[in-house]
């Protein structure tokens, strides 16, 4: 019998927080006018002091598990996938293990920024369909609010991201039933690490990071966002259509596409080259800007809590980021 895996839950979480356009130009020189118009975001999320992002995760994950009717000792792998993590290291997975009270289960975090929920998704069904595993805990979540820089040096990027957690249930699946996880892409280019990145802390040279490079913003995100945008907006309809293509199915058959939230110009553009209306894609970047990895996982259970998405759907989830990454799963839900 061949194992197959679906997604059983969805959760997530986002800091109660709302940081405004113009509570943001009241700290550099941007305006609610210039943001809205280049990224289409009205708000976003911070953290307050006291949480980080291991926090976030454990929130989203408590509301997929109730969602799922799992105990947390019925979990038997975690996938953690941030960039904003607690710690250099460990990763956030074992935190949330701890945190959680799991087992002593395998417990993994990925580096994929904006992309690691769905390496994420690929790795949980990879590790069901070989046996490894039988209900895996997915998580992406994000502090980005730390470390950004909030003037206007760091304007560029400080306007675009915001804070949550996104969290899924991905269990083995009954292979009558009407979900399951069919397909994915992976895909990287590191030759364009240069383009999205945070330079320090690193290993790379010396000093592996030193007070000048922290005044002069290595350790916040640097961005070349033109790039970004122009490789952004052919990957993302490539990684859908591979998946499609993959599973033996067409842009007719898919129900909604779950974008990674960048830029509502690019989930935009990207519906447009593919004569998918904007019913068909979800976007809520408006109100949560772009939480990186946190940014799938958030809108597809927002879709899912408001019945935009049903059982059977056929949902496709892309994303596009820092190294660079890109990709897409194809599912049933
Ligand atoms: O998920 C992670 C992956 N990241 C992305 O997907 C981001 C992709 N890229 C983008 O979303 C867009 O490139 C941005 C929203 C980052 C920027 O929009 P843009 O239309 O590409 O603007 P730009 O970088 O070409 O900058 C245009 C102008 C510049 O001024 P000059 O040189 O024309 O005088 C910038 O200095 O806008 C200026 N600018 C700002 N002005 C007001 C840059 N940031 C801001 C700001 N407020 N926050």
């Amino acid at each position: 019998m061949n194992r197959i895996a679906r997604i059983a839950s969805l959760g997530h979480y986002l800091p109660s927080r709302v940081v405004t356009n113009d509570d943001l130009a009241a700290l550099m020189n941007t305006s609610d006018e210039w943001i809205r118009e280049r990224t289409g975001i009205q708000e976003r999320r911070f953290v307050d002091d006291d949480m980080g992002c291991t926090d976030l995760g454990v929130e989203a994950a408590r509301q997929a598990l109730a969602k799922a009717e799992w105990d947390v000792t019925d979990v038997d792998f975690i996938v953690f996938a941030t960039l904003s993590p607690d710690l250099y290291f460990p990763g956030n997975a074992v935190l949330l293990q701890d945190r959680l009270g799991m087992r002593e289960v395998g417990a993994l975090d990925i580096r994929t920024q904006c992309t690691g929920f769905v390496y994420g998704l690929a790795t949980a069904d990879a590790y069901i369909r070989m046996g490894l595993a039988d209900r895996v805990l997915v998580v992406g979540a994000e502090v980005h609010s730390r470390g950004l820089r909030l003037t206007d040096e760091g304007r560029d990027t400080a306007v675009i991201f915001g804070d949550g957690a996104g969290a899924a249930c991905v269990e083995v699946a009954d292979e009558e039933g009407p979900s399951r996880i069919l397909s994915h892409s992976l895909h990287g280019e590191g030759k364009h690490a240069g383009e999205l990145c945070i330079v320090k802390p690193g290993s790379a040279d010396s000093p592996y990071v030193s007070a000048e490079q922290i005044e002069a913003g290595l350790m916040a995100p640097h961005m070349n966002g033109r790039e970004v945008f122009r490789h952004a907006v052919t990957r993302f309809p490539e990684a859908i259509m591979e998946v499609l293509e993959a599973a033996g199915l067409g842009l007719d058959d898919l129900k909604v596409l779950v974008p990674h939230q960048a830029n509502l110009r690019i989930t935009e553009m990207v519906g447009k080259r593919l004569g998918l209306g904007p019913e068909r894609v979800i976007s809520n970047i408006e109100r949560r800007g772009n939480t990186t990895a946190a940014s799938i996982p958030i809108a597809f259970s927002e879709a899912v809590d408001e019945g935009r998405i049903e059982r059977g759907d056929l949902v496709c989830l892309a994303a596009f980021g820092a190294g660079f990454t890109w990709g897409a799963n194809l599912l049933r839900y």
